[in-house]
């Protein structure tokens, strides 16, 4: 079983196209694993699905064996697990920066002056400035977004496009804490359109286009297994061009 999982998974809206289309994929445990392919290919939507957000269609999305969309005690004590970052995050403007990851915090269950350290720490680890967030630029939001997702130290982590729109000494940083998650044992489950940094951090990746998963698997292995990959690009490009 799969840390987190999509087992023949069909997601449309509206009843229009299947955006995802009998969708299987199991991410292990402990994989930083890269979720890529084109603008509308359902990235996000899986995202929504796996955090229980919305409802699939057909068949099942899980996190650690659980169904975040069911109303249950253990899909409540899986949540609290699972730290996520969604492409438009909800962040309160007019609260301070501060404020916003202790809220969070506090919703997972820590306690009050565990939150105000580790409110304080991850400021400064992001170098962020405590103001409102009504002041802040995008990419200020961006990385205050992924602060707030990892206040509790998740044993998943689940991140929409992290470092889009985020500066460079920025996305070296979000990077660096991914990994040193991902050291302590958590699973990283994100979407990117950037593969130079999917190459860089990510064990293992999956490619999904038109509905379909494409490629899934440890990185090593899929270059290894076809010589007509020499990098990430090679495995991007064949399967979203056929
Ligand atoms: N709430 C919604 N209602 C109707 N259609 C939707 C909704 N959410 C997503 N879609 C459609 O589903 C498809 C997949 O969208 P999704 O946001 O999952 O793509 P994505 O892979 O995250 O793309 P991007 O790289 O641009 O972020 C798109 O065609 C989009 O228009
Ligand atoms: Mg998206």
């Amino acid at each position: 079983m799969g840390m987190i999982e999509l087992k023949n998974t069909d997601k449309s809206f509206d009843n229009v196209i299947k955006v995802l289309d009998n969708v299987s994929f199991a991410v292990q445990k402990n994989s930083i694993t890269g979720y890529l392919g084109p603008n509308g290919a359902g990235k996000s939507t899986t995202i929504k699905l796996l955090l229980g957000l919305i409802e699939v269609d057909n068949g099942e999305a899980m996190i650690n064996g659980v169904n975040l969309y069911e109303d249950s005690d253990l899909s409540i004590q899986i949540r609290k697990s699972v730290g996520c970052m969604l492409e438009y995050d909800t962040l309160y403007p007019s609260l301070t920066a501060k404020e916003n990851i202790k809220y969070w915090g506090q919703l997972y269950g820590l306690n009050i002056n565990e939150t105000e350290i580790k409110a304080e720490n991850l400021l400064k680890k992001m170098k962020l400035k405590n103001i409102s967030v009504s002041k802040y630029s995008n990419g200020m939001k961006k990385r205050l977004s992924f602060a707030k997702s990892i206040i509790h130290d998740p044993e998943v982590l689940i991140l929409d496009e992290p470092t889009s729109g985020v500066d460079f000494e920025s996305r070296l940083i979000i990077r660096e804490i991914i990994k040193e998650l991902h050291e302590k044992g958590s699973t990283i489950f994100l979407s990117s359109h950037d593969l130079e940094e999917v190459r860089k951090i990510c064990t293992d990746i999956i490619i999904i286009n038109q509905g379909q998963i494409q490629v899934q698997g440890k990185l090593n292995d899929i270059m290894q297994n076809n010589e007509n990959y020499n990098n990430i690009e090679d495995i991007y490009t064949s399967v979203i061009t056929e």
